[in-house]
């Protein structure tokens, strides 16, 4: 609590001290250098990351430890050392060098779970390039967006990867792209199955070993883009510098599961979400740990899948999502109790709030009773946890993230922004610049000041409900705005209906999220049709892939309902909180309450109308 009050009275000198946790080339000039609502952290320091996670190790006593385990669906493995992951990237970064990589270009990574991927993010941090990765289950227009938004000129890719036993191809999805700004798509070739030509390059194997110096960049050198949804139509490119953002992702980790020299951790995360930048890649390497990583579905090829890994690899913390543990509450729990998951020491839970119930089952099967539930609350723009258990807090409450780690000012404010009392809901804010934040959008400080920063002054604002109950642990209560998060992965209502109304067939479309016992939401969809164009059952089908081929397979629909018109208000706003009250089997009463902008009357009359045309 002391070490709390310090980092919340003195956070200059809290987070200057801190900053230790990582070498610099060069110490800041300033710890922070306020710009409201532009903060940029331990200005004029110099440092790279690579260097950061690979070098400091490399060059020094940890030379001979394990970085990564990796194992994929078909058994195969690689083990690799510190030394061997800074050679890899050390040749890497030489290539991409002589392909013209340099400092300030932007790269796509669009890569399965291997430690090439890694490999590939740290080769691009190296030169002080820029990396945007885009997870693999995406498809080509989120591609697309994501190369027209962020300029890159390279594109760094695999042939495949393989989920629940099938092949899936990746360079054929990149092959799809037309775009002549791209310069150089280097392939990782799995299986000989790739050919050279044109633009086309082969990722080199069995390179002599060959040093590239890391370039210095300053602290809030862009390291990374990543994209993520939000209330407006296209994915944001939310940008994330080197040094605040390493020393806030070393820290946490360190403050939350206190992992250490003899841990083997697992974050089942991917590498296309921001868990995985922070928590795969950047926090792990930093404080030199050791972790593994797995290629594949969970409960492929049965549910015992990931607890053998638990097993073989003696995982000492574990890090996942509620959705992949409502998933295993769903199975027979002898799929877990065949294996010793006596290693065990941490459990951690993050994307979604967990549920008591959820909690508990954790708690109980997997942690065998004795294993702290480390619930950590954060967000893409965060850079990495907020509100999450510190270093083994007591008591530990099911359903709660617990307190705000060090250097985190959050609190629960009504619509006006003044702090409410224990046990209600309101709007979660964070009152006090961290290092970890995000430095913008990309190419949008207007968007950055009106999302985050207009709904309270001087306030962040993250778009989450939450209460504080008892002792001020914070419960986390969902999304305020019009997100919705499918199996913890974050999808725009707005981003959903652009991709329904590809299909040339549909007039309008809303959507809403609605409660999914595995996935925490799944997609509702109100959708009208053309002129003259049948409510044909199997357009049902059509719309679903459209969404799936321009969004991806993360879109999962729960129904699609056909009606002759949507809901809205005067001013021609869809009323959604009535879509979403009559998907949750709402009465009428319940329902006008809920909306703003439109009369009592009106509302009553879209309720019956719309009960009526969904059967
Ligand atoms: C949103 C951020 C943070 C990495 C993965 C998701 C929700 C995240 C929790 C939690 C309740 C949570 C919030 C947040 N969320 N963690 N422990 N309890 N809700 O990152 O895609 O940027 O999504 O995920 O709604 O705003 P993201």
């Amino acid at each position: 609590m002391e070490f709390y009050k310090f980092s919340i009275e003195n956070p200059e000198s809290f987070w200057g001290f801190q900053a230790n946790i990582i070498p610099w080339f060069k110490t800041w000039e300033k710890v922070l250098e306020k710009n409201h609502p532009f903060y940029r952290w331990f200005v004029g320091g110099q440092l790279n990351a690579s260097y950061v996670c690979l070098d400091q190790h490399a060059e020094g006593n940890k030379k001979d430890k394990v970085a990564y385990y990796w194992e994929n669906e078909l058994g195969e493995k690689e083990v690799v050392s510190y030394y061997d992951l800074y050679c890899k990237v050390n040749s890497f970064s030489k290539f991409l060098m002589d392909i013209g990589v340099k400092e300030g270009d932007m790269v796509l990574i669009y890569m399965p779970m291997v430690i090439d991927a890694i490999v590939a993010m740290l080769a691009t941090a190296r030169l002080g390039a820029t990396h945007n990765v885009v997870f693999s289950g995406f498809s080509k227009n989120a591609i697309i967006d994501r190369i027209e938004d962020s300029k890159a000129k390279y594109i760094i890719t695999a042939t495949h990867t393989y989920r629940r036993g099938k092949r899936i191809d990746l360079l054929s999805t990149i092959r799809e792209i037309e775009n002549e700004k791209i310069e150089k798509v280097v392939v990782l070739d799995r299986d000989g199955s790739f050919t050279e030509g044109g633009k086309y390059i082969k990722w080199p194997q069995n390179k002599n070993f060959e040093y590239v110096a890391p370039v210095h960049v300053e602290s809030t050198h862009p390291l990374f883009v990543l994209y993520t949804s939000g209330t407006t139509g296209k994915p944001k490119g939310i940008v994330h510098s080197t040094g605040g953002y390493l020393v806030y992702v070393a820290c946490t980790l360190k403050w939350t599961f206190n992992v250490g020299e003899d841990s083997t951790w697992w974050c089942t995360a991917d590498i296309g979400w921001i868990t995985g930048h922070s928590y795969v890649v950047y926090a792990p390497l930093a404080l030199g740990i050791t972790s593994f990583i797995y290629e594949g579905a969970p409960d492929y090829p049965d549910p015992s899948k990931w607890w053998s890994l638990v097993e073989k690899y003696r995982i000492t913390e574990f890090f996942t999502s509620p959705t992949a543990i409502r998933m295993f509450m769903k199975y027979d729990p002898e799929y877990i109790k065949k294996h010793d998951l006596g290693s065990l020491r941490a459990l951690g839970s993050v994307g979604e709030p967990i549920n008591p119930e959820v909690w508990e089952w954790y708690y109980k099967n997997i942690g065998n009773s004795r294993c702290p539930i480390i619930d950590t609350w954060w967000q893409t723009e965060t850079g990495g946890f907020m509100i999450a258990p510190f270093m083994g807090i007591i008591p530990l409450r099911p359903g709660f993230a617990s307190l705000p780690l060090p250097g985190i000012l959050a609190d629960v404010v009504d619509e006006q922004g003044n702090s409410l009392p224990p046990n209600t809901k309101g709007y979660l804010v964070i009152k006090a610049p961290w290092p970890g934040m995000m430095m913008g959008i990309l190419n949008d400080d207007e968007k950055y000041k009106q999302v985050y920063w207009s709904k309270y002054e001087g306030m962040y604002y993250p778009g989450d409900y939450a209460l504080r109950g008892e002792e001020g642990y914070f419960q986390l209560l969902g999304r305020a705005d019009e997100v919705i998060k499918i199996a913890g992965h974050r999808l725009g209502t707005t981003e959903i209906e652009s991709a329904i109304l590809e299909n040339d067939f549909v007039a309008e479309a809303a959507v809403v999220g609605v409660p999914d016992e595995v996935r925490g939401e799944t997609i509702a969809a109100f959708v009208t049709l053309k002129q003259g164009v049948n409510k044909d059952e199997s357009l049902k089908q059509t719309i679903i892939s459209k969404v799936r081929e321009i969004i991806g397979p993360v879109a999962v629909f729960s129904s699609i309902f056909f009606v002759d018109k949507l809901p809205k208000t005067r001013s021609g706003k869809i009323m959604r909180r009535l879509l979403k009250a009559i998907m949750l089997g709402k009465e009428l009463g319940d329902v006008t309450t809920l909306e703003e902008e439109a009369s009592v009357e009106e509302i009553k009359k879209a309720y019956e109308e719309l009960k009526q045309s969904i059967g």
